[in-house]
């Protein structure tokens, strides 16, 4: 009973702050129903958790972002508009399914001059990526189970000051007690950035979680 009135007050909150500070416009829009058209799976950032992206980026004052996992682009895109002139973001995706359907919603939104997609595992793109560090921020949304790989790619390739954010740092409450192996990853995930003297961390309580690090 109580967990469904968290739940109700929870929903009730998010759509209060969309309406509120949100800004989801026709290419955003456009872009989550092209990823049901193509029956991609639903896991994308929700359009809340899009402007905390951009807030982080204008907080951080970011200009080369790292994004790894793309899906149809839709968190790309508000990362990539909140950039400065000339700034890039480099988004990894090893579907190539969802990479021809994010690279066509790139264009549409007219930001091809702005994010270069890098179709290949995250790994292999992260070492092809690595000679043109430093960079501002890294955007973790894939595989968990290589979460600690890709902290570790962060901690040697942001600036002092950079930013990581990994998304669903609460896999919808079951980071609490995990039902799954991916669960366990992100609990394990969050202890391991909680402790890693490279970053100062925490985790932002808006939609499913964001861990954050800051790279000391
Ligand atoms: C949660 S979705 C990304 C959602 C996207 N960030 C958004 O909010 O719009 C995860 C994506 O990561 C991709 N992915 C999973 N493992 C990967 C890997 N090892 N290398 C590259 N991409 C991967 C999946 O194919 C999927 O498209």
């Amino acid at each position: 009973m109580a967990d469904s009135l968290n739940d109700t007050l929870r929903t009730q909150l998010d759509v209060y702050v969309t309406e509120t500070f949100v800004n989801e416009d026709e290419v955003l829009k456009s872009i989550q129903a092209e990823a049901t058209r193509n029956e991609l799976p639903a896991i994308s950032i929700r359009a809340f958790e899009g402007r905390l992206l951009q807030m982080l980026v204008h907080i951080s004052g970011a200009k080369q972002i790292v994004e790894i996992g793309t899906l149809a682009g839709y968190s790309a895109v508000w990362l990539a508009r909140a950039l400065p002139a000339g700034g890039k973001l480099y988004t990894i995706e090893k579907s190539s399914k969802h990479a021809a359907i994010a690279r066509d919603n790139f264009t549409r939104a007219g930001l091809n001059a702005r994010i270069e997609l890098l179709e290949g595992d995250a790994l292999d793109s992260l070492t092809k990526l690595a000679p043109r560090n430093p960079f501002d921020m890294v955007f973790i949304d894939a595989d968990r189970p290589h979460y600690h790989d890709y902290l570790d790619w962060a901690a040697a390739n942001l600036r002092p000051g950079g930013l990581v954010a990994a998304h669903n740092a609460f896999r919808s409450g079951r980071v609490l007690t995990p039902e799954n192996e991916d669960d366990r990853f992100v609990q394990d995930f969050n202890v391991a950035l909680a402790k890693d003297t490279r970053f100062e961390a925490f985790v932002v309580a808006v939609g499913d979680g964001f861990a954050i690090g800051v790279r000391k």
